[in-house]
């Protein structure tokens, strides 16, 4: 469901899921600061409530946390009949979804995503996970939420960065999608990103419908759900080469959607006219994306070493235009390369991508 200022009618449908009004409630603790009186509030106008609050970051994706979680939980004497919610952003649906789903072999659980990025694409799927030393997102299931409610009022409180890193998700649909979401994406903008009109939230449903559909024919992520990478074989390269943390997730990936896009028009030269207009779109947005010294060393053996795990190396995920994806490992190094190239021409590189 996804609305503005919808927070009330939450009850009425909860009600419905939770067999005992019983709730356990999960909250970043920048989002309980904010939000936290209010949606207890609501909430319990479903029964009784029990709040728990993770420290915000990326760090809370571990086992510490999920012990935490798992811990209260079972000292709360939680059951099957109880409902685990889920209250901010990737990082919290991630974490609190495991739990919910290795606790007592798997407890109904609803998210209420705060940022734009989980609205659109973390809270949606049903991927739950935390990180290892090893990597992110090493250890994890999935485990579809009963329930996802966006209501696009919580993003009124969302520092800038935040919000343009969730555009970054957008712009991908927009790319996968292709049609009207890329003119009303263009419209919202231009109009300085004004989040009091109503078009974020129809944004938003645009991003969950596809995705939804997208996950449907392809739950367990073997197929046809890879097209949601689109863009984030070069963005996660990105990430690293910039070093951990310096850009957020959807500023790398407006980045690599940029290489992606132009790696598309390398693939596919007698592309419509669609896609140019696409691909200004990209780079309008990229913009946006502060500038970062960035190791070109560390970049190509995020890229690059990715390829001794499958046999054909990284799948990359093309447009033969906007709406029309293809997920495919048959792309010339030389055009990977000089895509990166142009789509990083705004940082200050260091090292090279022949090395
Ligand atoms: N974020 C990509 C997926 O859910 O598959």
């Amino acid at each position: 469901m996804v609305g503005s200022n919808s927070m009330s009618s939450l009850p009425g449908k909860m009600r419905r899921l939770s067999r005992n009004g019983r709730l356990f409630v999960m909250y970043d603790a920048q989002v309980y600061a904010l939000h936290g009186k209010d949606v207890d509030r609501v909430l319990r106008g479903v029964g009784r409530v029990s709040s728990f609050v993770i420290p915000p970051g990326e760090r809370s994706k571990s086992r510490t946390q999920l012990s935490r979680l798992q811990d209260f939980l079972l000292s709360e004497r939680v059951t099957r009949e109880d409902v685990v919610v889920a209250v901010g952003g990737g990082v919290i649906s991630d974490l609190v979804g495991y739990a919910a789903a290795t606790t007592l072999r798997g407890i109904d659980w609803v998210v209420i995503p705060t940022t734009l990025l989980s609205m659109v694409d973390a809270a949606i799927g049903g991927k739950t996970g935390i990180n290892h030393g090893l990597g992110k997102n090493l250890i994890g299931t999935f485990w579809q939420p009963r329930l996802v409610w966006c209501d696009t009022r919580f993003l009124m409180t969302l520092p800038d960065r935040e919000l343009i890193s969730g555009l970054g998700e957008v712009l991908k649909y927009a790319g996968l999608i292709g049609g009207k979401i890329t003119e009303k994406l263009e419209d919202f903008l231009c109009g300085g990103c004004n989040l009091e009109d109503g078009a974020v939230a129809k944004l938003v449903e645009s991003c969950i419908r596809y995705k939804a559909g997208v996950v449907e024919l392809d739950e367990l992520d073997t197929g046809k759900r890879m097209v949601l990478n689109f863009g984030h074989t070069f963005g996660h390269a990105v990430e690293t080469g910039a070093g951990h943390g310096r850009l957020r997730h959807g500023e790398a990936l407006m980045v690599g959607l940029k290489a992606a896009v132009d790696l598309s028009q390398a693939r596919f030269p007698g592309a419509t006219g669609a896609l140019t207009h696409y691909a200004r779109l990209v780079e309008s947005f990229q913009e946006m994306v502060p500038r970062r010294k960035l190791s070109l060393d560390r970049l190509r053996d995020a890229l690059f070493l990715d390829k001794k795990r499958g046999k054909s190396g990284p799948n990359f995920i093309l447009l033969q235009k906007p709406g029309k994806p293809i997920i495919t490992t048959n792309v010339k190094l030389r055009d990977v390369k000089t895509s990166l190239r142009i789509a990083l021409k705004r940082f200050e590189l260091t090292g090279n991508l022949d090395g």
